[in-house]
């Protein structure tokens, strides 16, 4: 019988995905590209890169077979910056079969905007076809690992482009748990031998909500498989928080950005922001104050 160290070392020695992230492009700090920003990333039309914006992430499900507005808005940001996909129609932790023409979508999708890697969450969106707009936590044990990994590694070889996964936020535990969040994400990523999407600002809030402690959760993680990380602001709602992305990023979050970024230098950084827009200047200057925990951070 396999020691769980010679386990994870064969495990190790059969991947390769960390190896291709070296060769992914060094992005910086990005923005989700939403349409109440359309005003101020293309001024009455004009194309004028924004030099505090570096990438642009896209909902693909937005675009997907969508003309008009959205594919006018798509083709001018990617006109000036690099685009990346972030969906949130893959339901990996559903019983649901992958969904071929979605997939087949997705692909063109992100051949024809050079997009160098794709996400989605770790979750599940859908029941028997119906999409239910949420994106629901899943029982962390070897079941619902095996039948994600078996869909990840069907979705790798289908797009033929790097995935990353993304932890959520969830406010309730879900049955037939038999392990950690951060045990089943890393088992995940290393069976799968995909990437990891870090949320901080998730970590931070079901670190709150759960009582665990947020660094020890990401001391469990295989870091080396960030390529990407995301940081938002969250809402107090009674005794929980709610990971709103409609508010200021606080401090205790960025300080968890340092923390990460003191163990792995991911390829990108992206700041959400999907409701309760602020003044435009405001959230440059948070892009501004990213860069800065960025470039504190002294080389690994
Ligand atoms: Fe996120």
């Amino acid at each position: 019988m396999k020691t769980k160290l010679s386990l994870r070392n064969s495990i190790l020695a059969n991947t390769n995905f960390c190896s291709r992230i070296n060769s992914l492009p060094d992005l910086g700090v990005g923005l989700g590209l939403r349409r109440e920003f359309d005003q101020y990333l293309f001024p009455e039309n004009k194309l004028l890169k924004i030099p505090e914006i570096n990438w642009l992430e896209i909902v693909p499900e937005n675009y997907i077979n969508i003309g008009g507005k959205a594919s006018a808005r798509l083709r001018k940001a990617h006109s000036l910056y690099p685009i990346i996909s972030h969906g949130v129609n893959l339901s990996l932790g559903s019983s649901d079969e992958l969904n071929i023409d979605y997939l087949t979508s997705l692909k063109q999708l992100i051949n024809q905007y050079n997009i160098a890697w794709f996400s989605d969450h770790l979750c599940f969106t859908s029941i028997d076809g119906v999409y239910l707009h949420d994106l629901l936590p899943l029982p962390f044990n070897e079941a619902t690992i095996k039948h994600i990994v078996k869909k990840i590694k069907f979705i790798q070889g289908f797009i033929e482009q790097p995935f990353l996964i993304e932890n959520i936020s969830y406010y309730m535990m879900m049955p037939y748990s038999t392990m950690n969040e951060a045990q089943f994400t890393a088992q995940i990523l290393e069976r799968a031998d995909c990437g990891l999407l870090l949320d901080v600002n998730n970590v931070y809030v079901n670190a709150q909500n759960h009582n665990f402690d947020p660094h020890k959760f990401i001391d469990n993680l295989p870091l080396e498989r960030v390529v990407q990380i995301h940081i938002a602001g969250h809402s107090q709602k009674q005794d929980m928080i709610i990971d709103t992305h409609g508010s200021p990023v606080i401090k205790p979050v960025y300080e968890l950005l340092a923390y990460v970024l003191s163990k792995t230098k991911p390829k990108a950084i992206l700041l959400e922001r999907d409701q309760n827009f602020p003044p435009f200047g405001d959230i440059i200057d948070e892009l501004k104050l990213i860069k800065q925990f960025v470039t504190a951070v002294p080389e690994i």
